[in-house]
């Protein structure tokens, strides 16, 4: 919609703010939001340099409204939010970020690299409860119980500093397909390092305040459990989706569902686009309460 006021909480490399102040044609504003330091330099380039329609906000998601407050933009007022969770080709590829099996770096993992623990802090110090419930619950991990107790062997002999040090422990209790085991490792480890699901919680929460009635929110994600956050969020208001009743007992409907089942890249885009083949478009439009 010309005119309105909209937030790219996932600004990247640009690309889908590009798109958003293309189809704003000089009216209204977007907020783009980014917690890691080299997106940011990305905006120093057309169309988002100097332009006064758009604003680039350097912080987590997950504070959505006291930094979009901070920029005078109050509860309720927002036409449409959008997330595309996860990290970039630009992070996945950079190999001092350790996010990728495929180069010798840091175990380092930070989207934010100002602030946090890192992947080698969290098997470091985790103990093997804590790295258990990591390994099975982000990274589905089959043995993801003798891996945590491997690691806390590994450890004592000697910290986990590189990846490559992940990888002699991957190799020694690998389960199934190579490739698709260490993505599953590395995955988890990423989620647990930048609190993935607790900041898309956060996300949701916040963005419901600030969208205006009839204003979208659309969130594309990777992950099952990410999914259904979102898909219970959109349904009921909460990510455990818990149907919540009003003051008169009737059940309260935060979204009008836009999309009813999420939408999937076509074959198509998946050979343009590889990564994009785990991806989900969901999208609500806030109701009237
Ligand atoms: C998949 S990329 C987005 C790509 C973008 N849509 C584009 O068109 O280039 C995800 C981006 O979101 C950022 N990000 C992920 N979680 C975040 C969070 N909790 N707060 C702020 N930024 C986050 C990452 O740093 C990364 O740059």
């Amino acid at each position: 919609m010309p005119g309105g006021i909209y937030v790219d909480a996932t600004f990247g490399g640009g690309g889908h703010s590009r798109l958003i102040l293309e189809k704003l044609g000089g009216k209204g504003h977007l907020y783009a939001f980014d917690q890691d330091e080299d997106a940011k330099r990305n905006t120093e380039q057309q169309p988002f340099s100097a332009n006064p329609s758009f604003t680039f906000v350097h912080s987590n998601f997950r504070h959505l409204k006291r930094q979009l407050r901070a920029e005078v933009v109050r509860p309720g007022t927002v036409n449409g939010i959008l997330a595309d969770l996860g990290v970039s080709s630009y992070q996945f590829d950079t190999p001092e970020r350790g996010f990728s099996y495929r180069f010798e770096a840091a175990l380092d993992m930070r989207m934010n690299t100002q602030d946090g623990q890192t992947a080698a802090d969290v098997l470091n110090e985790y103990d093997a409860d804590e790295l258990q419930r990591v390994f099975s619950e982000l990274g589905e991990v089959r043995n993801s119980k003798t891996l945590a107790q491997a690691a806390v062997r590994l450890r004592e002999q000697k910290p986990f500093r590189t990846t490559g040090d992940l990888l002699e422990l991957c190799g020694k209790n690998l389960m199934g397909e190579r490739m698709r085991y260490l993505s599953q490792v590395f995955q988890a480890l990423r989620m647990e390092v930048n609190d993935e699901l607790g900041a898309l919680e956060d996300l949701l929460k916040e963005a419901y305040e600030m969208l205006a009635p009839g204003g979208r929110l659309a969130i594309i994600t990777f992950h099952s459990l990410e999914d259904r956050m979102v898909k219970h969020f959109l349904k009921t208001g909460n990510v455990a989706g818990e149907q919540e009743k009003d003051f008169y007992g009737n059940i309260t409907r935060p979204f009008e569902l836009v999309t009813k089942k999420p939408i999937e890249p076509s074959d198509e885009e998946i050979s343009q686009n590889p990564r994009a083949r785990s991806a989900k478009l969901r999208v609500g439009q806030k109701l009237e309460n």
